[in-house]
């Protein structure tokens, strides 16, 4: 039998530090990221393993306008839960994200693996996004809060929910500040079996 190439290299702890270090950024400065590099990321991004290469996703870049639209959808939700100093506290820290992107998935309504499948494929590209950003100095938020559920999100960005539904709202941008994170310990979630 033969015995494995040597897989210690330079560029697999460089794959290892990418993966590890990457963390999900709250706070960003106020720095515009270069619209090239976020298709670079996207483009990239699809690329993640999808089966039947169904390519289940779609990608939505939100201009100012949009967001603005957003800001007040996030504002409205806010403020019918929480009261309008609430609603006009969380749409002055939400105005502070530098990029927005948001990602749907196709539905499969009569297909309930296909959707599921379909959904994976969709959460490994936006990790490949997420990836793809922090290597250039760029960090992510992804987000399934209230608005990625509300059905007028569906009209201000202009799909068709009945067609898709939101993977995750993302935002993007240069960290102000990078949190710490940590995982449980390898032997709680891993098992070896003879
Ligand atoms: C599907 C998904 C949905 C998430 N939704 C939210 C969210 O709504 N609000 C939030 O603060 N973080 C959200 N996050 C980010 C996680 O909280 C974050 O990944 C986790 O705290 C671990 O931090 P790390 O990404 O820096 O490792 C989400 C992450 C994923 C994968």
């Amino acid at each position: 039998m033969k015995k494995a190439p040597s897989y210690e290299t330079a560029e697999l702890r460089e794959v290892e530090r990418l993966i590890r270090g990457r963390r999900t950024i709250d706070q960003y400065l106020e720095l515009p990221v270069p619209e090239e590099l976020v298709r670079e990321a996207i483009d990239a991004a699809r690329w993640a393993p999808n089966h039947h290469v169904t390519e289940p996703w779609h990608f939505y870049l939100l201009g100012p306008e949009c967001v603005g639209q957003c800001l007040d959808l996030c504002q409205d939700i806010v403020t019918a839960k929480k009261g309008p100093e609430a609603g006009a506290f969380k749409r002055e820290s939400w105005s502070k994200k530098p990029g927005w992107l948001l990602m749907t998935c196709r539905r499969s309504p009569d297909d309930e693996l296909l959707e599921r499948e379909d959904y994976a494929a969709c959460s490994a590209a936006m990790q490949n996004f997420m990836l793809y950003l922090w290597k250039a100095g760029v960090g992510t938020k992804w987000t399934t809060g209230p608005i990625t559920r509300d059905p007028r999100l569906a009209s201000i960005v202009g799909f068709d929910a009945e067609k898709e539904f939101v993977v995750g709202l993302t935002w993007y941008g240069y960290p102000k500040l990078t949190p710490e994170q940590k995982r449980t310990e390898l032997g709680e979630i891993l098992t070896q079996l003879p």
